[in-house]
C-alpha cells in the first residue's frame, strides 16, 4: 500500500469515526433574542466571507450562508455545519431570494483576476444582477445592507494614497473592467438605493487582504509569491517590481466590516493596511521569510496593472475607531502555516 492509499484509508476510517462521535462547534456567545440578529452572508463560502462567518457565529447570531461556490468552498465553513444556529443555501445572486433577516454582508463576487476574468459577462451580472438583488432583498425585510467594494475602483490611481473622494482612473473596457466597473456599478445601484428606497447602506472599500483560506490557485500576488517561495520556484514578478501595494491581514478586514455594519457611517470606507511594499521588495520579503532559494524572475507587466496602492484610512480611523493591527510577521506566519498544509494536502491527494 503506497502513502496516499494508506492516508485514504485512515481519512475514511476518521470519517466513520467522527459520524459516530456528536460534533463538536467553536465556542458561540450566548445572546438574548433581542441582541441575536438574523445575518445573511453572500459568498459567506469563500475566503473573507468565511472568516467573517466566524466571527458573527461567535459572537452568538444566526448566520445563514448563500453561495454557488464558484470559488468558495464548504471546507471554510465545515466547522459550523450542523450547528443550530448556522444554516447554507446553494443558490447563485444574479436570482433573487426570498428570506427573512436583518443584516446582509453582501460579499459574492469573485475576487481574484483570473477567476472574474474568466467569465467577464457572469462577473458583471454578479456584481449588477446580485448585488440588485441583495438589495431588493434588504429593501423587502427592512434589514441594514454591507456590500464589499474594492480598493479597485481607483483604478490606476493619480493620487496617493487613495482617499474615498478620490474617484478612480478605470479603464472602462480593459480585461479587468468587468470587475473593476463591475463594483463601481454596485456602489451607484447602492446609492440609488438609499436615495429612492431609503435602505441603510454600507460601503467597505476593500484593499489587498490575505490569510488562511485563501485559494491556492487564485493567482493573486500573496498566494502566489508565497506557494513558489515553499515550492522553491521561481517567484515571479509581472512588469517592473516597482508598483506598490499594501496588505492587510484578514481578521482586520473582518474588524472593520463588523464596525462599519453596526456604526452610523454610510459614505464609502476604505478599509486596508497602509504600510506600503513595492513588489520587488514584498517578493525579497517572503522569499526571506519562508527560507526559500527561489530566484525572482521578471516578466511582462499585466495590462492596466495599477502602479501604486495605498489606503488612505482617516475615514475608518475617524468613524469606525478603526485601524489594522496584525503585523505583516503575524499575518504571514499564519498565511505560509497555511499554504504548507494546503500543498501537503494537494500532494497526498487529500485535497484538489
Ligand atoms: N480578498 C481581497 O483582497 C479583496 C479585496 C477587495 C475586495 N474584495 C471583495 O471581498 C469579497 C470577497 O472576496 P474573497 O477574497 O473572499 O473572494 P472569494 O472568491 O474567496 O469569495 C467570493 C465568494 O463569492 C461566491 N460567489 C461568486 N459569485 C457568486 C454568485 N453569483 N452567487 C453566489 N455566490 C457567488 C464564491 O463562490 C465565493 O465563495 C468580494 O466581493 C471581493 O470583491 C476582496
Amino acid at each position: 500500500m503506497d502513502i496516499k492509499e494508506k492516508l485514504q484509508e485512515m481519512e475514511e476510517r476518521i470519517i466513520k469515526l467522527e459520524m459516530n462521535v456528536p460534533k463538536t462547534f467553536p465556542p458561540v456567545k450566548p445572546l438574548g433574542y433581542k441582541d441575536k440578529k438574523r445575518i445573511l452572508v453572500s459568498g459567506g463560502a469563500g475566503f473573507v466571507g468565511s472568516h467573517l462567518v466566524d466571527r458573527l457565529m461567535m459572537d452568538g447570531h444566526s448566520v445563514t450562508v448563500v453561495d454557488n461556490f464558484f470559488t468558495g468552498s464548504r471546507k471554510n465553513i465545515e466547522q459550523w455545519i450542523g450547528h443550530e444556529n448556522f444554516e447554507i443555501i446553494n443558490h447563485d445572486i444574479i436570482n433573487p431570494l426570498f428570506i427573512e433577516v436583518d443584516q446582509i454582508y453582501h460579499l459574492a463576487s469573485p475576487a481574484s483576476p483570473p477567476h472574474y476574468m474568466l467569465n467577464p459577462i457572469k462577473t458583471l451580472k454578479t456584481n449588477i444582477l446580485g448585488t440588485i438583488n441583495m438589495l431588493g432583498l434588504a429593501k423587502r425585510v427592512k434589514a441594514r445592507f454591507l456590500i464589499s467594494s474594492t480598493s479597485e475602483l481607483y483604478g490606476d490611481p493619480e493620487i496617493h494614497p487613495q482617499s474615498e473622494d478620490y474617484w478612480g482612473n478605470v479603464n472602462p473596457i480593459g480585461p479587468r473592467a468587468c470587475y473593476d466597473e463591475g463594483k463601481r456599478a454596485a456602489e451607484a445601484i447602492c446609492y440609488a438605493y438609499v436615495r429612492k428606497e431609503n435602505i441603510e447602506v454600507r460601503v467597505a472599500r476593500i484593499f489587498n487582504t490575505y490569510g488562511p483560506r485563501m485559494h491556492i490557485n487564485d493567482g493573486r500576488v500573496v498566494s502566489n509569491f508565497i506557494i513558489q517561495a515553499i515550492e522553491n520556484l521561481p517567484i515571479t514578478i509581472y512588469g517592473s517590481g516597482k508598483q506598490t501595494r499594501s496588505f492587510q491581514y484578514v481578521s482586520d478586514l473582518v474588524e472593520g466590516l463588523v464596525a462599519l455594519m453596526n456604526g452610523n457611517y454610510s459614505l464609502p470606507v476604505n478599509l486596508g493596511n497602509p504600510d506600503e511594499y513595492t513588489i520587488e521588495k514584498f517578493a525579497t520579503l517572503i522569499k526571506e521569510f519562508v527560507g526559500s532559494s527561489s530566484p525572482i524572475v521578471f516578466k511582462e507587466g499585466l495590462e492596466d496593472d495599477p502602479k501604486q496602492r495605498k489606503p488612505d484610512i482617516t475615514r475608518a480611523k475617524n468613524y469606525l475607531n478603526w485601524s489594522p493591527k496584525v503585523s505583516l510577521q503575524d499575518g504571514l506566519q499564519k498565511t505560509v502555516n497555511y499554504f504548507k498544509k494546503e500543498i501537503q494536502m494537494s500532494k497526498t491527494g487529500l485535497r484538489s
